[in-house]
């Protein structure tokens, strides 16, 4: 089941200087920042009271967001859901004829199994899934 949304994804080009502008905007500074080297980017996170942005940047050229950001450039990348059951939420969504870009759930940045769906399925929008790794 989908909860909530569990955060949205921000493509940004100079981490550091979208650090210091989103602390600005948003009054707090990041609670977190964490590298997900399988996708190839840093990630930061921000909180204000229960909605989370994460700001990403590319580390290498072949990284998805390198590849966002070339062709789309800085903005918002994705939109997060909750979910309860990642698993379970993956084969009711592909029973609904979305697409899957991941087959296995993958960890992904602040402690979640992640999941995401195809654009082209969901109106441009790139949906990731996301479950709090409970261990
Ligand atoms: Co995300």
């Amino acid at each position: 089941m989908l909860t909530n949304v569990e955060h949205i994804g921000i493509a940004v080009r100079d981490l550091a200087a979208s650090n210091e502008l989103f602390t600005k905007l948003l009054n707090v500074g990041p609670y977190k920042s964490e590298a997900v080297e399988s996708e190839g980017v840093t990630t930061s996170f921000f909180k204000v009271s229960q909605t989370k942005i994460e700001l990403l940047e590319a580390t290498n050229p072949d990284s998805p967001i390198a590849k966002f950001l070339d062709k789309k450039g800085e903005g918002i990348h994705h939109i997060a859901f909750e979910v309860d059951d990642i698993r379970a939420e993956m084969e009711r969504l592909k029973g609904e004829g979305f697409t899957v870009l991941n087959e296995i759930p993958k960890r992904g940045a602040d402690n979640k199994l992640v999941c995401f769906l195809h654009p082209k399925g969901t109106n441009g929008v790139l949906v990731e899934l996301c479950q709090e790794i409970r261990e």
